[in-house]
């Protein structure tokens, strides 16, 4: 069985679509760090961060995210403050899994988050002062995405309608190919 695929990314970079989608076109598993974590606390991360706070479901997310990347023939979604603590960083360097950055720009992250109402870190702001605090986070986070991920597949220039197919077969060439078989 392949190694386990890793997507890492900001919110809305369309790591649980993306990753839904290529695990149905390749036959693989799809798991979300964030799912795991809501279904084990029986409550919405907005709940965790609201009622235990943000180093609660960190610690969490890194517990986690341990699991799961020891199991093979996945594709996992990550929550998009994943390469914050270092912690989490070192793991994905150390096991057997390959990383990949989904790395989309702030005006179309902001066009699909700006109804959504799910990410606490964005839940407090609309309009101009959610982009801008997109922008902001974007910006800090960027470096640790580039540091934690061994390859990047770039959205622009695919629609959404394109960008299912373009991702499965950016994952069939850049990754399957050179490694190997995914079974
Ligand atoms: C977070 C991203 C969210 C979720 C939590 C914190 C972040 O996941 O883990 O709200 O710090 O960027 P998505 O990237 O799936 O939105």
């Amino acid at each position: 069985m392949h190694k386990t695929i890793v997507l890492v990314g900001f919110m809305g970079c369309g790591k649980t679509h993306l990753g839904q989608y290529a695990a149905k076109a390749l036959g693989m598993e799809f798991a979300d760090t964030d799912s795991l974590i809501e279904r084990e606390a029986g409550m919405s991360i907005s709940q965790i961060f609201a009622e235990q706070g943000e180093a609660a479901f960190r610690k969490w997310e890194t517990e986690v995210l341990r699991r799961s990347c020891q199991e093979r023939g996945k594709i996992l979604a990550t929550g998009g403050g994943v390469v914050k603590n270092p912690q989490n960083v070192e793991l994905l360097h150390a096991m057997d899994v390959s990383v990949v950055w989904l790395v989309a720009d702030a005006g179309r992250i902001y066009g699909r988050l700006r109804q959504d109402n799910t990410r606490p870190l964005l839940a407090d702001t609309s309009g101009e002062a959610k982009r801008r605090r997109i922008e902001t986070l974007l910006a800090e986070r960027e470096e640790l995405y580039k540091r934690a991920a061994q390859y990047a597949f770039i959205e622009e220039g695919f629609s959404e309608e394109q960008m299912g197919d373009a991702f499965v077969q950016w994952l069939e060439r850049e990754i399957f190919e050179k490694d190997g078989k995914k079974s």
